[in-house]
Order: structure tokens, then sequence, then C-alpha cells
């Protein structure tokens, strides 16, 4: 058994070590905001929080969440109300939506280790994350209008 906390959710996962955590996070406990997109580690649609720190779930082994904390986008807030999902919602950042609840995981994780990031700052930060649809321009304003939040 894996034991670890999810969304402030103690669980214990009897999925075999080597499973990806993302796997675990979308087929076990039904948590389906989390996306699966290339298995990886080279487009970010499944980039969730572990201890604070984002990380692509569809490599990282279950093993390696033993004790820790995960965060989903399901946890960043209970009603949307965290400032980088109102500054999506505000500047109408999502096209088909696929690759955007790794992009928010990704912001709001640049933004706690750095609360007024440069444009610079913020396209190195999210340059793991891709978007098909082109929302890069719209994602770097809408990190601005979170971080002056
Ligand atoms: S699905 Fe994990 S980085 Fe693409
Ligand atoms: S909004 Fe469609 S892939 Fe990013």
């Amino acid at each position: 058994m894996t034991a670890f906390t999810i969304n402030g959710r103690a669980v214990e996962v009897s999925a075999a070590p080597d499973t990806p955590l993302l796997w675990v996070i979308r087929d076990e406990l039904k948590l389906t905001g989390t996306k699966f997109g290339c298995g990886a580690a080279q487009c970010g649609a499944c980039t969730l929080h572990i201890d604070g720190e984002p990380v692509r779930s569809c490599v990282f082994p279950l093993s390696a969440v033993e004790g820790r904390s995960v965060t989903t986008i399901e946890g960043l807030s209970e009603d949307g109300s965290h400032p980088v999902q109102r500054a999506w919602v505000a500047l109408d950042v999502p096209q088909c939506g696929y690759c955007q609840s790794g992009q928010i995981m990704s912001a709001s994780a640049l933004l706690a280790r750095n609360p007024s990031p440069t444009d610079a700052q913020i396209d190195q930060a999210m340059s793991g994350n891709l978007c098909r649809c082109g929302t890069y321009l719209r994602i770097r304003a809408a990190i601005h209008r979170a971080s002056e939040a």
C-alpha cells in the first residue's frame, strides 16, 4: 500500500509501486480534472503539485508519493476562487480547455514561489505546458492578473 494525502484527504492505494500517479488519480481516486496528453512528460497536461512543486504525474511513480502531499486542480480551491482560477475566468483563457488544468497548476506553483514574475520568467516556467489552441498570450496575461490580485 502507498499512503499519501490528496487535496487534504489521507488515502491508501494498492496499485503497483511503478504505476504512474496520473493513472491512480484518474482511475482509482476518480479525480479526472488532471488530464492525460502525451504520457511522456512532454506536454504538461498532467501537471499537479507534490508538496507545492509542479510535477508531471504521467511519469511520476506511485511509490515516490509515499507520505507526501498531492494537490490536483480539484484541490486548488473548493469553489474556483483561487486567484489564478479567477484570472483565467476573467480573461476567458481556455479554448478547447484540455491543457488548462495543467496550465493552471503550473501557473499557481510559479506564483507561489514568485508572486510578481516577469514575462520571461512566466515563459520559462510555463514552457513545458503545451497548448495546441495557442492560448499562450492569454495565459501570460492571466498570470499577470493573478499576480496583481
Ligand atoms: S501527459 Fe504528462 S506531460 Fe503530457
Ligand atoms: S485550450 Fe486547447 S489545448 Fe490548450
